[in-house]
């Protein structure tokens, strides 16, 4: 790992993990020009790559020129108005009303180490060997801006991770109305573009398109990041695939509205663009201000898509998220949502809790429903009062019964909200988001709370934590259920185009305070399902709700569009009941309990009302929970085929770092007639070490028929590759032969441990 500047050259280079990120700066104006991102290069010049040798010449050699020159330079970080046409990195509004703006390079610091972002969702180091950060600062003296471009890699990464900060430096107030996290300019080679879209129920679906000329984004403009876009870029040049082939990704770290964008100029330059989005943006910054925005990944692999997720994964894991429960195995939980909805009391909740504990069990979710008087979505929130007609003796008395047998209590709240039927409401209407003079619009009967209010937000903290103080509470589902319209505050001075994002930074405070106050607090985020299931609160919470949809078979295409961004360790999974709440479809239970052990795993159901055969089967599926369990969190994650490609089967594999184990899942989706057994290559194992294959899962093996048993023909065939020693090289080149499944919905669950 190693950032350097030459002087001679004027040529910056970070270099990481057989990695290379290079920018240069223009011998006489300084514009920061964008050299190189991808494979470590050689040492050696490199300002040959800056392109100023071509005409148009360098701007300040000719004013006449100077339009031509910033439209077709690749740069890191473009101005507005001035005469590249594209796309800006930064735009603003000085005090006369004017918008031009142009940051030119005026110095830079490299340092070891990473600072901390305040307020915001960021990566972070242990310690300063784990990374180095270089600090471009640029400057346009008319209009008194200042602009410090942040770039950190992480040893053994191939990642860099970009910030921007803007400081009013000048003698008169100016307003920011854009500025990307991360902007680069590089060749379109033919690239594709990868985007993750969906809708609730239904996330994180795969897109992948051409690039044409002109500009293709994603965005979201719902105050959260969205279930219908994510805030994410891949770049498949061409020829990569899942393993191989060169990506480029781009992740924000940051669940408030952003915008995406690959802008495809007419000289096939590619201009990548991530950052808050600039539609209704407006942030003030009088003299000595300044705005920080949040950071985006870069990440570049040369291993395909696969790769990218690696590098992702173990940045998260080790650069970003932080909660106590990162490593450690989590609780199998319980929740009540899916189980009775509004519909239940003390009564019922303990008996889910009495049976689900002799189960193995360890936890229960008391969700929804527990405060106020609701009794369904019309009332309450923002009266984080425990109803005592459905618990009497309150969340104390809840915490102590479940204590007794053995088991935790987690509890639900949505503090960002405010039921119009609410005494909050009623004694003060003005902390909703509202625009004078027209009545809010109800989304799921609720308004949005101004968070961007401290007496707001000290308010709902000072409720939440008299409920968990009054008890011992182990778990909080943090929701957040509706879209942000209306956002108006009427607080003292309030500057409307800053609101969605002072609205997220006061949500990422309250989590702060939260998460500070309880040290030991397992905290789940969850917005509709994966509504904000992004970068930014995997720093506050190390588990996520991935989808109100818990079909197991929905959930293949949900967990593989979430799991290549985000590890597995974070992403909540749950067994629900057959036929599905959600699609009415059938699926054995072994199957969804194979698809739920690829997150944290749970359940969300009334397990005194399953089937006998299904419930009899959950000691075992918490067995299997503990037994991979650390595997999962902590392995390197492999996708061998997809169910959203394919429509007929899904598989994929967690290797232990060591890759002396390793776990396959395979689920058969449809069964198809006259078919032979698939060849399933099984990357990532050490080539020169023995592997014995063995199914993982007792209970596909045994007579109980839950429509997953396998058939003893079906055991015939997997003799191929049962028990024998098969080399890693062989079970990558090679595979394994996966015979076809009678019926639909089948899954294997197969273990792969080095001899
Ligand atoms: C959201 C969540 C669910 C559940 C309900 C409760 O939809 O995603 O899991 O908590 O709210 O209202």
């Amino acid at each position: 790992m190693k950032i350097s500047y030459q002087e001679d050259t004027k040529v910056f280079r970070l270099d990481a993990a057989g990695m290379t990120y290079a920018m240069s700066v223009t011998d006489e104006e300084g514009f920061l020009s964008h050299l190189y991102f991808g494979a470590g290069l050689g040492d050696g010049d490199i300002r040959y790559l800056t392109r100023t040798q071509e005409m148009p010449w360098l701007a300040s050699r000719n004013d006449r020129d100077r339009g031509s020159f910033l439209d077709a330079q690749p740069q890191e970080c473009p101005g507005n108005g001035l005469g590249d046409f594209r796309s800006s990195a930064v735009t603003i509004i000085d005090s006369k009303g004017q918008r031009g703006i142009q940051p030119l390079v005026t110095g830079h610091r490299i340092y070891d180490g990473k600072e901390r972002l305040e307020g915001l969702p960021h990566t972070w180091c242990r310690d300063k060997s784990e990374a180095m950060t270089l600090e471009i600062t640029l400057k346009d003296p008319s209009v008194g801006a200042e602009l410090i471009l942040c770039y950190t890699i992480f040893d053994g990464l191939r990642a860099v991770v970009r910030s921007a900060r803007i400081r009013n430096c000048g003698e008169q107030a100016f307003t920011l109305t854009k500025l990307c996290s991360c902007s680069l300019d590089f060749d379109y080679t033919g690239q594709r573009l990868l985007t993750l879209n969906g809708s609730w129920g239904r996330e994180k679906r795969k897109q992948i398109l051409p690039v044409g000329i002109g500009t293709q984004s994603v965005s979201s403009l719902r105050g959260i990041s969205s279930h219908q876009a994510h805030p994410f870029l891949g770049l498949l040049s061409e020829g990569a695939d899942q393993e191989q082939g060169e990506v480029i990704g781009c992740n924000l770290v940051y669940s408030g509205n952003f915008l995406a964008q690959v802008e495809r100029s007419q000289f096939d330059v590619l201009r990548m663009q991530m950052g808050i989005h600039p539609e209704g943006f407006a942030w003030t910054l009088a003299p000595g201000e300044s705005f920080q925005a949040p950071e985006a990944v870069l990440v570049w692999s040369d291993e395909g898509l696969g790769g990218m997720t690696r590098t992702l994964h173990n940045l998260y894991r080790n650069h970003l998220m932080r909660s106590p429960w990162l490593h450690r195995e989590r609780p199998v939980l319980i929740n009540n949502w899916e189980a009775t909805f509004f519909d239940f009391d003390l009564e019922k909740l303990l008996a889910i809790a009495k049976r689900a504990a002799q189960s193995g069990v360890e936890l229960l979710v008391m969700d929804d429903g527990w405060f106020g008087k609701r009794n369904d979505d019309n009332s309450s929130l923002g009266d984080w009062t425990v109803n005592e007609e459905k618990l009497p003796g309150g969340v104390k008395r809840l915490s102590e019964e479940l204590g007794r047998i053995g088991m935790k209590l987690g509890i639900w709240f949505e503090p960002e909200m405010i039921s119009p039927d609410s005494d909050l409401y009623r004694a003060h209407p003005d902390w909703a988001f509202s625009y004078d003079g027209r009545r809010p619009c109800r989304s799921r009967n609720q308004y949005v709370l101004d968070l961007s209010r401290k007496e707001v937000r000290d308010a709902i903290f000072d409720q939440i934590t008299a409920v968990l103080d009054s008890a011992d509470v182990a778990y909080v589902k943090w929701d957040m259920n509706r879209a942000l319209t209306d956002v108006g505050s009427h607080a003292e001075g309030a500057e409307a185009g800053s609101l969605f994002h002072r609205f997220m930074l006061g949500t990422y405070e309250l989590q702060e305070r939260l998460i500070t106050r309880y040290p030991d607090l397992l905290l789940e985020n969850c917005s509709s399902g994966g509504g904000r299931y992004d970068a930014g609160t995997l720093f506050y919470s190390p588990q996520v709700w991935t989808s109100d949809d818990t079909d197991a078979i929905e959930r293949l295409t949900i967990q593989e569009g979430t799991s290549m961004l985000y590890p597995l360790s974070s992403m909540g999974a749950h067994i629900s009941v057959s036929p599905s709440q959600c699609v009415g479809r059938l699926v054995p239970m072994t199957t969804r309990g194979h698809v739920a052990l690829a997150g944290t795993f749970g359940y969300e159901l009334d397990i005194n009302h399953l089937p006998e055969a299904d419930a009899a089967m959950i000691p075992g599926q918490v067995a299997l929970y503990h037994r991979f369990g650390e595997l999962m969190r902590e392995g390197d994650y492999y996708r061998i085929a997809s169910y959203q490609d394919n429509h007929l089967f899904d598989c994929y594999e967690v290797v232990s770092g060591d890759k002396t184990e390793a776990l396959l899942t395979w689920v058969q989706v449809l069964c198809e007639p006259n078919r032979r057994s698939k060849r399933i290559r099984v990357p990532g194992l050490d080539p020169d070490r023995s592997y014995r294959i063995e199914i993982a899962d007792p209970a596909v093996q045994d007579d109980r028929w839950d429509g997953n048993a396998l058939r003893s023909e079906e055991i015939e065939c997997m003799q191929s590759f049962l028990n024998r020693d098969i080399s890693g090289r062989t079970l990558a080149h090679a595979g394994i032969l996966m015979p076809k499944l009678r019926g639909d919905f089948r899954s294997v669950l197969i273990r792969i441990a080095a001899v």
